[in-house]
């Protein structure tokens, strides 16, 4: 079982927060996709089949047409054996949406859509230099939830200058749609972003750190109201929601990421990534060639990674795995550095699982660096 991902490296305007790769000069569009084909092919034997989940993210994923996507999966049923009923995502934007756009996915077979809202304020989606306005948002919103019964939003909390009431009333608007997952991130300033030169010459000033522990504890409490499941620290879904690709990657399954920027898994140890760089990425292809790197995880790597992404979900870290994985000492690592987080309440087991408090889960990451093998 695998998932396959196809990453889409254009967008209309860059978002000024954003770091995921992409460009906005789209006018090799056509050639990149025919070398992300060839790219398919030439890697085939890498797809540990039957295909569990297909994804389209990006960049801007939704800047593809219907039929595009409709001769890719009729190569993928007729070749890759895969069955139009996995779990087939695509990210989209609102800006890209209208009635007959996401009619026509549906019609070739995308059934859940990923909604990149982010806000609904102005000033939020002007900060951020999104594409489109808080009215096109709601607007893509209600299209999509009479359309398609599984979709998730994604939305950012934390931004410079927001409250928590308009941040309640951010999720009151999604929640009114009845979407059946939520993807919530808090406002990350990455490096060389416009935002990053914005904030060091202090063009910007971010929200303190506890109004964005604020928002993100008023985000546990709604979801939980609402009937979501917190199965990881940014991810929320009903029950039989939980996105098939995500837990995929948590629980470290093999995948194979088509296109420049793509990482890919073998789910043992080894992870490789695709040059991020449109052009050269066209011309090694084209050449034949793949421009990958790759890198073969240390046991040290993968345990770090376990522990991340474990105590990130509700599934936890479970020291039986570790013992089996890893080996003994390591389970001995993980269990006397967890001691020091039990009396302040922060940890605890689950089981044979080391899990994360609910007043403790906005420390998550520190909590999860505290029991990094070093
Ligand atoms: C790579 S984007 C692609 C989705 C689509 N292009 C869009 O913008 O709607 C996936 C999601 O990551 C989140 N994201 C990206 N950069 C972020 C940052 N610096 N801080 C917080 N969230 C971020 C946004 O919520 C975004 O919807
Ligand atoms: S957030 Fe989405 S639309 Fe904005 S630059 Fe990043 S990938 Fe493109």
């Amino acid at each position: 079982m695998s998932n396959l991902y196809f990453h889409y490296p254009f967008c209309k305007q860059a978002c000024h927060y954003c770091n995921f790769h992409f460009s906005t000069k789209t006018q090799e569009s056509e050639r990149l996709w025919k070398a992300m084909l060839t790219e398919l092919k030439l890697r085939k034997q890498e797809l540990q089949l039957p295909l569990e989940s297909l994804y389209f993210g990006g960049g801007s994923p939704s800047l593809l047409p219907p039929n595009i996507l409709e001769a890719l999966f009729n190569l993928l049923y007729k070749e890759y054996n895969m069955r139009s009923d996995i779990e087939i995502t695509l990210e989209v934007n609102p800006d890209d949406v209208t009635k007959d756009y996401l009619s026509g996915l549906k019609s070739v077979g995308i059934n859940r859509i990923s909604l990149g809202l982010q806000s609904f304020y102005d000033r939020d989606l002007k900060l951020m230099n999104r594409v489109h306005s808080s009215d096109q948002a709601l607007k893509a919103l209600e299209f999509t939830s009479v359309l398609f019964s599984n979709f998730s939003l994604d939305l950012i909390y934390g931004m410079p200058y927001s409250t928590l009431l308009e941040w309640e009333q951010n999720l009151n608007t999604v929640m009114h749609y009845y979407p059946p997952h939520l993807s919530a991130y808090a406002l990350m300033v990455e490096e060389a972003t416009v935002l990053d030169r914005q904030v060091k010459k202090g063009e910007i000033l971010l929200l303190p750190e506890e109004g964005v522990q604020e928002q993100y504890e008023l985000l546990l409490e709604k979801t939980e109201k609402g009937g979501f499941i917190n199965y990881e620290f940014s991810n929320f879904g009903k029950p039989n929601y939980f996105s098939i690709n995500n837990q995929n990657y948590w629980q470290g399954n093999p995948y194979l990421g088509i296109g420049p920027g793509a990482h890919s898994y073998d789910g043992h140890a080894l992870r490789k990534w695709n040059i991020s760089n449109n052009p050269l990425y066209i011309k090694a292809i084209e050449a034949g060639e793949l421009p990958l790197k790759e890198e073969k995880l240390s046991t040290k790597d993968r345990y770090n990674e376990y522990v991340m992404t474990g105590l990130r979900t509700i599934y936890g870290v479970s020291v039986a795995h570790i013992k089996n994985t890893f080996g003994t000492r390591y389970a001995q690592y993980l269990e006397e550095q967890a001691a020091r987080h039990f009396s302040d309440h922060n940890l605890y087991w689950d089981g044979d699982c080391l899990k994360v408090t609910k007043k403790a889960k906005f420390l998550t990451d520190g909590l999860a660096a505290d029991l990094f093998f070093i």
